[in-house]
C-alpha cells in the first residue's frame, strides 16, 4: 500500500507562496513566528496543572477583565516571537492598551487574542489563540498610524486560530480556502489534517450563552425559541452546545455545522466579542469555508472599526442557519 505523504504546515506555506513568485515571503515568516509561539504556548498549556501557571495574574486588562497568568504568558510569547521575526510593523493585542510598534520597515500588522477562553483555563477545557493579519496602508519606514491598525475585515490578508483541545491544531486562511493542521508532538510539527474545510450549509447546533436570554434582543430570543421547537422536517429541536471559548465553539460548528451567537445585551449594547481579533478573523475563515458572519445588520467584515478593542454583536456559522436568523432580525413580528 502506498504511504500517504505528510504535508507539514511549513511545506504547505512554502508551496502556497511558490504560486506567487512576486511575493516577498514576509507573510510566510509571520506564520513561522506564530507557529513557533503556538508550540511554546501549547507546551505550557499541556503542563498547566503541573506548574504555577494556572489562576489569576492579579491584574485587570484594558477591558476591565481579570487577567490570567496564561493570558500574560501567551501574550508575551506571541509578541516575543513576532517581534524577533522582524516582519511585523505593529501589533494589537487583547492584552495591550495601545498599538505595539515593531519594525517600521515591515509591512504587516497583526491583531491577536493570545489566549481565548480564559475562563476555561483553570478547568482544563479547550482554549485557543486567534490572529488576523493586515497590510499597512501607510508607506514602509513611516510611523504606523491608527488607520493602519483599524482596517475593515475585508482587508485581512490572513487569519487563523490555534485550538488547544484534545489535540492542538492551527486553522487558517489567506483567502484561498481554509486548511487545518494538527500538531504531531512526536515530530514537533503541524501536519495537514483538514484540507479545504467547508462548513456544512445547514446544521442543528446553536451556541449562545443562554443565561443572557432575558437581556438579549427579542428577535434573537424568538430565533432561539425556534431552535428549540420540535419539528421533524427540520430536525428540531436543535442541540445547544456552548463551552464559553470562542475558538472551541467556533471550531466545532465549522466542522459539524451550526450557528454561534453573541448578541448585544442590556448592559453590553455592542455585545462582548472584539471586532479586530475575535470577530473579523473568524468571519474571514467562515466566509472562506462557505459560511456567513453578520453583526445583525450586515457583514462583520464590513464593519468600520473605530477603536482597537471595539466590540460587536456577532452571529456566525452555517449560511442557512444565519439566513434563518436574519428572517427574525429583519421582522418585528417573529417569522415562522
Ligand atoms: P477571552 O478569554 O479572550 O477574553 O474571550 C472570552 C470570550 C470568548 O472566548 C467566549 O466566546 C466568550 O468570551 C464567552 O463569554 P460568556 O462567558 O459571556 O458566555
Ligand atoms: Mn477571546
Ligand atoms: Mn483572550
Amino acid at each position: 500500500m502506498e504511504k500517504k505523504r505528510v504535508i507539514t504546515l511549513s511545506q504547505f506555506i512554502a508551496d502556497e507562496q511558490a504560486k506567487f513568485p512576486e511575493s516577498s515571503g514576509d507573510l510566510s515568516k509571520i506564520f513561522r513566528d506564530i507557529k513557533l509561539a503556538s508550540k511554546i504556548v501549547n507546551r505550557d498549556v499541556r503542563k498547566a496543572g503541573l506548574v504555577d501557571i494556572l489562576g489569576a495574574h492579579g491584574s485587570i486588562n484594558v477591558q476591565g477583565e481579570e487577567v490570567k497568568k496564561l493570558d500574560v504568558l501567551a501574550n508575551n510569547e506571541f509578541i516575543a516571537s513576532i517581534q524577533a521575526g522582524g516582519d511585523c510593523c505593529a501589533l494589537i493585542s487583547e492584552e495591550e492598551d495601545y498599538i505595539r510598534h515593531m519594525n517600521p520597515d515591515a509591512k504587516y500588522i497583526v491583531a491577536i487574542d493570545p489566549l481565548d477562553g480564559s475562563s476555561n483555563i483553570d478547568v482544563n477545557a479547550t482554549i485557543g489563540t486567534i490572529f488576523s493579519i493586515y497590510r499597512r496602508i501607510s508607506p514602509k519606514g513611516s510611523p504606523v498610524t491608527e488607520a493602519d491598525c483599524l482596517q475593515k475585515g475585508t482587508n485581512q490578508v490572513a487569519a487563523g486560530y490555534v485550538i488547544y483541545g484534545s489535540s492542538t491544531m492551527i486553522v487558517y486562511t489567506t483567502g484561498q480556502g481554509v486548511n487545518g493542521f494538527t500538531l504531531d508532538v512526536s515530530i514537533g510539527d503541524f501536519c495537514l489534517s483538514h484540507p479545504n474545510i467547508q462548513i456544512p450549509q445547514d446544521g442543528k447546533i446553536y451556541s449562545v450563552n443562554e443565561g443572557n436570554f432575558p437581556v438579549i434582543p427579542l428577535e434573537v430570543r424568538e430565533y432561539i425559541k425556534y431552535c428549540k421547537t420540535p419539528d421533524a422536517s427540520t430536525n428540531r429541536p436543535f442541540s445547544a452546545r456552548y463551552i464559553g471559548s470562542l475558538v472551541a465553539d467556533f471550531h466545532r460548528n465549522l466542522l459539524k455545522g451550526g450557528i454561534f451567537m453573541y448578541p448585544s445585551t442590556e448592559t453590553a449594547p455592542t455585545g462582548k466579542l472584539r471586532l479586530m481579533y475575535e470577530c473579523n478573523p473568524m468571519a474571514f475563515i467562515l466566509e472562506q469555508a462557505g459560511g456567513k458572519a453578520i453583526d445583525g445588520v450586515g457583514r462583520i467584515m464590513e464593519v468600520e472599526p473605530t477603536e482597537l478593542h471595539q466590540r460587536v454583536p456577532v452571529y456566525m456559522g452555517s449560511t442557512k442557519m444565519v439566513e434563518k436568523l436574519e428572517t427574525y432580525l429583519n421582522s418585528s413580528e417573529a417569522a415562522q
